[in-house]
Parts: C-alpha cells; sequence; structure tokens
C-alpha cells in the first residue's frame, strides 16, 4: 500500500487534453516489470490517487511510461506536473491482456479514445514475437482527428507490411481523409479469420458493448473476446471494496476480463 517515489523524466503532449509521463524510480531500485494491461495507481502528493494503465514496452524497463486524459481533481494535478516532479507509484495491479494465449492466432485490437493507451504495451508484445501470430490488426476510433493518440507511431505502424490499420473518427475535419464513423463499424471491414482470432477490447462502455456484438455476429468467440473494465477504484488490492461486483473484483480480478466470464456486469455501474 506505500507508494514509492518516482520521478517524471519527460512530459509528452498528445493531445488538447492528454499526455503522457515518462517515469523513473526515485528511490534507485528495480523497476517492478509488469505484463501488458495492468495498471499502477498514480498519487500526487496532496492530491490524491488513480488508477492509471501503464502505456510502455513491457520488454524495456528503464522507464515506466503512463498516458492519461485530464478529466478531474488527480489527473488534472497530474497534468499540472512537470520533469523533475516527483509522483509516487503503487503497483503494477491487475490482470494482462492474453498475449501468451493468442500465439499462433489472428488478433484484432479494437481501441476508442484513451483506450488505445492500455492496449500500446500489448501490441509492443505483439510487434517483438511477430513469427508467433497470425494476422495482427489493429482498430481505431478517436472523436476527431486532433484527438488521435500517438500518431507518429500510429503512421509507423501503418507502414508496416505485417500488421493492419485502421482508423477512423466520429467527426471529421475538412482535411480529414480518413473513415468517419464509430468504431465497431470497422470490425466489418477488416480481413481476419474470425474463428480463429482472439479480440483484446478497449474503450468506452458502450463502444466496447457495440464491438463484442459484431465481433460475435463475425464468429469470433465469447471465450476469445477480452475486455478491459473501468470502475472507480481505492485500494486496487482486493481489500476496500470500491471496484466489487459480487464475487468479482475489477481491480485484482481485472481489469482485463473474457467476455463471456464479464458478460453480466457489462453496462452495470454498481451491482
Ligand atoms: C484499471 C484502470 C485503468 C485506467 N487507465 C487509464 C489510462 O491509462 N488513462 C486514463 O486517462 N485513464 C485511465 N483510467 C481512468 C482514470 O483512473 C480516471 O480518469 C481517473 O480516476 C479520474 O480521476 P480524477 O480525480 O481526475 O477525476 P474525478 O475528480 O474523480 O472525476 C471528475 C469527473 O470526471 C468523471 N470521470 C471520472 N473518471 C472518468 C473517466 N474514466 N472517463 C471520463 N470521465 C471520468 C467523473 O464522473 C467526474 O464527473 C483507468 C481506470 C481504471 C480503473
Ligand atoms: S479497489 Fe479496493 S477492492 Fe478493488
Amino acid at each position: 500500500m506505500v507508494p514509492r517515489p518516482f520521478r517524471i523524466q519527460r512530459v509528452r503532449k498528445e493531445t488538447a487534453d492528454t499526455f503522457t509521463l515518462d517515469l523513473i524510480a526515485g528511490d534507485e531500485g528495480v523497476m517492478s516489470p509488469f505484463a501488458p494491461g495492468q495498471f499502477n495507481m498514480l498519487y500526487v502528493f496532496g492530491v490524491g490517487e488513480v488508477p492509471i494503465s501503464i502505456s510502455s514496452d513491457p520488454e524495456d524497463c528503464s522507464t515506466v511510461r503512463h498516458t492519461t486524459r485530464a478529466v478531474g481533481t488527480v489527473t488534472n494535478a497530474l497534468q499540472g506536473l512537470k520533469k523533475g516532479d516527483t509522483i509516487g507509484i503503487r503497483g503494477p495491479f491487475g490482470s494482462g491482456w492474453p498475449v501468451e494465449e493468442a500465439r499462433g492466432r489472428d488478433c484484432v485490437i479494437v481501441t476508442g479514445g484513451i483506450g488505445l493507451a492500455p492496449l500500446r504495451p500489448a501490441l509492443y508484445a505483439l510487434l517483438a514475437h511477430r513469427e508467433s501470430y497470425r494476422k495482427i490488426v489493429l482498430l481505431y476510433g478517436a472523436r476527431s482527428p486532433e484527438d488521435i493518440l500517438f500518431r507518429q507511431e500510429l503512421e509507423r505502424w501503418r507502414s508496416k507490411l505485417d500488421l493492419d490499420v485502421y482508423v477512423t473518427v466520429d467527426r471529421a475535419s475538412v482535411d480529414w481523409r480518413g473513415t468517419v464513423g464509430v468504431v465497431p463499424t470497422l470490425v466489418r471491414r477488416a480481413g481476419f479469420d474470425a474463428p480463429n482470432a482472439t479480440a483484446m477490447v478497449c474503450g468506452p462502455e458502450v463502444m466496447m458493448r457495440f464491438t463484442v456484438r459484431e465481433l460475435e455476429s463475425r464468429g469470433v468467440e465469447a471465450s476469445q473476446i477480452y475486455l478491459s473494465m473501468e470502475r472507480n477504484m481505492k485500494c486496487a488490492i482486493g481489500l476496500c471494496g470500491h471496484c466489487q461486483f459480487g464475487p468479482t473484483f475489477i481491480c485484482k480480478d481485472g481489469p482485463v476480463f473474457r467476455f463471456d466470464r464479464i458478460a453480466p456486469i457489462l453496462g452495470k455501474a454498481e451491482v
């Protein structure tokens, strides 16, 4: 429960309301290894603590990276920090994306908005062992072209011949030449072998519900669809009950769940 001090090495503005912090251990201890999909609790001293997924490469533990959208008290305080400032970190916590289980299969990554950040480590892991997977498809939706995250990296990924990248926006600007529409509609257009595909989905819950519907109607099995759930958290270790849904704790049993196991609570704010 005790946070470790981490120093901000770099602040990168991603969009108007989203930023990435690169952090290094301030106590000279070793960086904790993490699985793609896990999260840390970030503590802004005197303000509060929030769960934020790790958005960096799991095979590079020299820095840990978090990409955050400023929506309220703590995330706005995080946005106000600068290089050299210190925050507290507890973690990593929770379950990860099924990158090992998906070996030998097609992988379909479907993300909306800030959901690309928790899935970026999974993409790094898939690409680092590219030969172990069949087709890899990334479907990403943003509110507008200005809200697209990790632009340069998306362009790099787009230029790769062994990765299919589709990007859509809800609202286009005059110079947008790409697809307009919500991200679940991309599931219909993308080429992948549905009965042999594993899907990893992260975004607003309404987007995830419609995405699951599209994936299932294409023939992806419910047991091969994984979602990352977000609920209010305090302790992150299954003690306080803030994130509890009956027997399920989002913090320690999740945040990444198999769809067929989490379906009953999808869309419910509390049980
Ligand atoms: C496992 C997990 C991983 C997460 N990973 C990330 C991540 O990688 N990047 C990231 O930006 N966020 C992530 N979040 C969401 C993040 O934790 C919340 O946005 C944060 O706790 C909000 O705290 P706050 O003090 O800034 O806002 P508060 O002051 O608590 O809330 C202010 C207002 O924002 C609204 N609000 C709260 N949470 C959200 C939200 N998630 N989206 C939209 N509005 C919200 C509230 O309803 C309220 O109206 C994650 C959440 C969980 C549970
Ligand atoms: S956040 Fe305390 S039990 Fe999950």
